[in-house]
């Protein structure tokens, strides 16, 4: 790592990693010549393609910007107006999209629902269902799970399936923020679909961009009913790319030879090795299980204070609070030496 503290690698977000050499390779190829607009190219068709060979499924695929507008413009398309959205009270839908969900849907309205260490407790589904079902009650209509949640833990599939259980009985749809869906697969090490479409999920928003991409977040339905005219609700809001074959052409580099789940297992080694060393300084709580990139830790406020002096870079109010350290692809074990190098000189002052 270098010196210059605005050109190290640091541990706020895995949105603060550059652009992984797969993904750059292929969108320096995809830039020859002239390729039709708007998604109908070869590059978008066959990042399609690989992505219903991942899956194993036949399955509706759109690419849109970023995630806020995955998350969005998908949710509004499980809902009418007057319908309301399930989600974990620390959920990313609610909390970071500037009430996104709401707008792009005209109003359905997001309810939260507890659990611990950021994941769904189903049978507060349930509670949630059934405290109203008169005409004045938002008519709850579906489930939003992130996988990996904002506290970095993962659902397991026995979790994930005993949610469906609930979305069945009470006929919600299930809709999953895999803005860090590549960092659960590699936690788990189950196959794509049994996350997916075997247990229960109706659409998922498959992240590009913490898993290495510039930019370029999928929009995988599984239920193709529900993708009807999902292309005029992009269109609508922004988020259809003319140069469409930019957005999807990285995603051809990433799902080649497994690259997305190669970056997705190192960020998560590294958050493991991250773990590894903050439990040696005793002044580190560790707060949630770390089951994919990020650890998060409680820290006494003078330390995170000169951490943020020496040019660390991390956050301190994302979930339950706690500092997130969260690694990405392309994070080496010197820049966790070097961290924990850093706390430990702060502590001991
Ligand atoms: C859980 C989760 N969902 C979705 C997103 C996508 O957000 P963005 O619109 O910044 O791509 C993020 C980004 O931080 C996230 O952490």
């Amino acid at each position: 790592m270098t010196d210059r503290p605005d050109q190290r690698r640091q541990f706020a977000s895995d949105n603060y990693a550059g652009v992984c050499p797969e993904a750059w390779a292929a969108l320096q190829k995809a830039n020859r010549g002239h390729v039709r607009g708007y998604g109908d190219d070869e590059w978008t068709a066959q990042a399609a393609d690989l992505i219903r060979d991942l899956f194993e499924t036949k399955c509706e695929v759109f690419f849109v910007f970023n995630g806020t507008a995955a998350n969005s413009l998908s949710l509004a398309s499980l809902c009418q107006s007057y319908h309301s959205i399930l989600c974990h009270e620390f959920a990313h839908v609610e909390r970071d999209e500037c009430g996104a969900p709401e707008f792009f849907s005209n109003g359905t309205k997001v309810l939260l629902v507890p659990g611990d260490n950021g994941k769904i407790d189903p049978a507060a589904i349930e509670t949630m269902v059934k405290r109203r079902t008169d005409v004045h009650y938002p008519k709850p209509r579906a489930v939003s799970v992130t996988q990996a949640t904002e506290l970095g833990t993962v659902y397991s599939v026995e979790e994930l399936k005993a949610i469906w259980g609930k979305c069945k009985k009470l006929g919600l749809h299930l809709h999953m923020d895999g803005a860090r869906f590549a960092n659960a697969v590699a936690s788990l090490g189950v196959a794509p679909k049994e996350i997916t479409w075997q247990a229960g999920v109706d659409v998922l928003c498959f992240g590009g961009t913490k898993n290495g991409t510039a930019v370029g977040d999928a929009v995988v339905f599984f239920n193709p009913a529900l993708a009807k005219e999902f292309d005029f609700r992009c269109k609508q809001a922004g988020q259809l790319a003319s140069k469409m074959r930019f957005l999807s052409a990285p995603w051809v580099g990433m799902l080649q030879d497994g690259v997305w789940l190669r970056h997705a297992a190192h960020a998560n080694k590294m958050a493991e090795y991250l773990e590894r060393a903050l439990r040696g300084v005793p002044e580190a709580t560790i707060l949630f299980p770390r089951q994919a990139n990020s650890v998060f830790v409680e820290l006494p406020t003078p330390v995170i204070e000169k951490m943020w002096e020496r040019g660390w870079m991390f956050y301190n109010f994302i979930g339950k609070g706690g500092c997130r350290l969260m690694c990405a692809w392309d994070t080496v074990e010197s820049d966790v030496d070097e961290f924990v190098a850093d706390l430990k000189t702060a502590v001991s002052r």
